[in-house]
């Protein structure tokens, strides 16, 4: 028998780092270990303190290396923040003289020819995601190889992202002892946990709520139509509530977890909360419904810039699939509700899918970074046998063209 594959995935969040070990066994992902810890010098899914940020990943690293009892050398590692832009891109080469049919190469030719958009130096690609090919103007092709044609044309969509901030994240990961295998955009990661193939083909939006952004990925036909980052997330909630009420932002968290709500009307008029605002000596009751009123204004602001993207990336007809909210912010109770409302089109809470093993620490929504940057990990390739104990150098991140499954089928 083969012995599994194994990955390992680091989530550098706002408010979480998280390190998680897998097996690829034939019937998914068997988790070995997790390790999560507050983050520390992380804003805006960007590292603003190196050694802070360090130290959190150190400690989550060992925690999964107790938990699974393997030695984590190296990991794919998940990328986020302002600085990362998206934009469409064309590529077109003439098939190789002498075949009349399209090979590798000349798919790669291609792709090579897409990515050579005018990058500011200050920048560097970090995915190159095709999402169709025209041959001899024959458009919507998917499977490229093996047709017969003379002019190969690949969209695809670019992810960039500012160069200092994906070095500071290397640094980071180089700090706490460990390689980057891999960078992903976090929000890729995310879908690749909580869609199936089916729902990308029929077209789906993903948003992964987290604390300090909210990130967007919407899909159609298949492949990547949009990326994009809403500077807002949980915590501007959390920020909300503690002006609201005025209370410390860690009383305002554990009240929005346990009583918040995005809709007041759902909630009876008598349920309270009780709580002791600053400069008051005694606690108070404070209406439950009055909650609603500072979160939900916040909640249908996210909603309406969520909806704003979604109408950017093209009409509600090309997204029956809906909305799939995932992150921890996901679990904002009426959320959904919200954003339902404000795009029209369906919209859910999801949770990472297909995990076996020590799966109770990375089963909720805001473990869908991690999981699917464990399934990227298997897919690409990265994982190594078990019983390697040295991990090599890796070849750095984002080097060449990074295949998504909605390409990778291709070859
Ligand atoms: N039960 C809950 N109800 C409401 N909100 C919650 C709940 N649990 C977590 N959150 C919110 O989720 C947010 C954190 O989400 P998540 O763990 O996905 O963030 P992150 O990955 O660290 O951040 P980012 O992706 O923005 O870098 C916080 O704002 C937190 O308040
Ligand atoms: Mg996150």
């Amino acid at each position: 028998m083969t012995r599994p594959r194994r990955v390992f995935a680091l989530d550098l969040g706002t408010t979480k780092v998280c390190c998680a070990v897998a097996d690829l066994e034939s019937t998914g992902l068997r988790v070995l270990g997790v390790g999560m810890v507050a983050s520390r010098g992380v804003r805006k899914g960007a590292v603003v303190e190196i050694d802070r940020a360090a130290e959190a990943v150190a400690e989550a690293v060992d925690m999964a290396e107790q938990m699974s009892g393997v030695a984590i050398d190296s990991a794919v590692v998940g990328i986020a923040g302002g600085h990362i832009t998206s934009q469409n891109s064309r590529g077109v080469v003439a098939v190789e003289a002498g075949h009349r049919e399209v090979r590798d190469q000349d798919v790669h030719r291609a792709i090579d020819a897409a990515r050579a958009v005018s990058v500011p130096s200050e920048r560097r690609i970090v995915h190159v995601l095709p999402q169709q090919f025209t041959i001899d103007g024959q458009e919507g092709v998917r499977d490229a190889i093996g047709m017969a044609g003379n002019r190969l044309e690949v969209d695809a969509h670019i992810i960039t992202g500012a160069n200092t901030a994906i070095q500071n994240v290397v640094k980071v990961v180089h700090k706490a002892g460990l390689n980057v295998d891999d960078m992903v955009l976090q929000v890729l990661a995310s879908a690749e946990a909580v869609v199936t193939e089916d729902e990308i083909e029929r077209g789906v939006v993903v948003v992964d709520v987290g604390g300090g952004t909210s990130d967007i990925a919407v899909f159609a036909r298949g492949s990547i139509v949009h990326t994009s980052v809403i500077p807002v997330g949980g915590n501007h909630v959390t920020a909300d509530l503690a002006v609201g009420l005025r209370c410390d932002l860690e009383t305002a968290e554990t009240v929005k977890r346990n009583f918040g709500h995005c809709l007041q009307l759902t909630l009876p008029a008598d349920a309270e909360v009780t709580l002791t605002p600053m400069g008051y000596d005694e606690p108070v009751g404070v209406p439950q419904r009055y909650l609603a009123e500072i979160i939900g204004p916040r909640a249908r602001e996210m909603a309406s810039l969520i909806a704003a993207e979604v109408e950017r990336a093209g009409p509600l007809g090309m997204f029956p699939g809906g909305i799939v909210i995932t992150g921890g912010g996901a679990l904002l109770r009426g959320f959904a509700e919200v954003v339902q409302q404000q795009t029209n089109l369906p919209a859910r809470v999801a949770a990472p899918m297909g995990l076996h093993g020590m799966n109770d620490e990375i089963r909720g929504p805001s473990h869908a970074t991690v999981v699917g940057l464990l399934r990227w990990g298997a897919r690409s390739n990265l994982g190594r046998k078990p019983s390697r104990s040295n991990g090599k150098s890796s070849d750095g991140p984002a080097a060449g063209v990074k295949l998504s499954r909605w390409f990778r089928d291709l070859f």
